[in-house]
């Protein structure tokens, strides 16, 4: 069995990417396949884990990159997936030097722009058909999804088991969240499931000492009890990692505190997706 999970927020810059495939990273390190999908036409998953797409013809003659778009529009269930174009196994291609090994990315370039509001029936459930046959090739598919409304996002919703909400401690940002709980329950209803379910909820970028940003965490912290997984500290060293196309963790001591949540993260990511190793707590 597969498991994917969305790492969502209508608004952008509030770490949503960084979360993704650092945890994406942390899971494959302990030995999983992963696979991260950037679901996002501005690409900035698949220039920070160094992604270098296949490359094809198309019919006007001209080399463009295979990319998620590619999926979307053409995905098809096929017992070939890897092998085609047309699936987002099909595009996904290894992530760069500084990241494990088992972690692949299905990458996005602005071609992505045009799906997200493409309008044709059915056109929510195609990323859940492109990731068809993920199951005996990923353990664990992790998308990042963009900083809009509309298509995109709301395809992730339909295709992932679960969904792990992640904002900074800003009062626009924690505002989305409601209204991202009220887009989960609708997906839910529309997919006759209980999934997507709500895994659990991040405050990102906290800085050190600040008032309205402390208030914020301590609201999220009434809001969503347990299920606020982590508080990640506003750190410079992320956005060195970001400029190297590394993970945090490549960057030593002054990385501690934020890979020290973000290996949290992936332990309770891992024990809601029933990936964590037996007796692991
Ligand atoms: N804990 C953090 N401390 C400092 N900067 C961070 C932290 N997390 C993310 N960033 C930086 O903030 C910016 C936005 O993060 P990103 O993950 O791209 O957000 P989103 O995907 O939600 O738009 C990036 O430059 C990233 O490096
Ligand atoms: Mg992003």
């Amino acid at each position: 069995m597969t498991f994917i999970v969305a790492v969502a927020n209508q608004k952008g810059g509030v770490a949503k990417t960084t979360t993704a495939a650092n945890v994406a990273d942390a899971a494959a390190r302990r030995g999983l396949r992963v696979l991260l999908v950037d679901l996002d036409p501005q690409g900035t998953a698949s220039v920070l884990t160094g992604a270098i797409p296949q490359l094809e013809t198309n019919r006007f003659g001209r080399t463009v990159e295979v990319t998620v778009s590619d999926a979307l529009l053409g995905a098809l269930p096929h017992e070939d997936a890897d092998e085609l174009p047309g699936t987002v196994l099909g595009v996904a291609v290894p992530t760069g030097q500084h990241w494990a090994e088992s972690l692949w990315i299905a990458p996005a370039n602005d071609s992505l722009a045009g799906c997200g509001d493409r309008t044709f029936d059915g056109q929510e459930r195609r990323l859940a058909i492109g990731l068809e046959g993920a199951a005996g090739r990923y353990d664990l598919v992790v998308i990042d999804s963009p900083p809009t409304l509309g298509m995109l996002p709301l395809s992730a919703l339909y295709a992932a088991d679960g969904v792990l909400l992640v904002t900074e401690p800003a009062d626009g940002s924690v505002f989305a969240l409601a209204k991202a709980m009220t887009t989960i329950q609708r997906v839910r209803a529309a997919r006759g499931q209980d999934a997507p379910q709500l895994l659990g909820a991040l405050a990102t970028m906290v800085p050190p000492q600040e008032g309205r940003a402390r208030e914020l965490v301590e609201h999220l912290r009434s809001e969503y009890g347990d299920e606020l997984w982590a508080t990640i500290p506003r750190r410079s060293v992320v956005r060195h990692a970001e400029g190297a196309q590394a993970p945090v963790h490549a960057f030593g001591s002054d990385a501690r505190e934020v890979v020290t949540a973000y290996q949290h993260v992936t332990d309770r990511l891992l024990q809601a997706a029933h990936l964590a190793p037996a007796g692991a707590t």
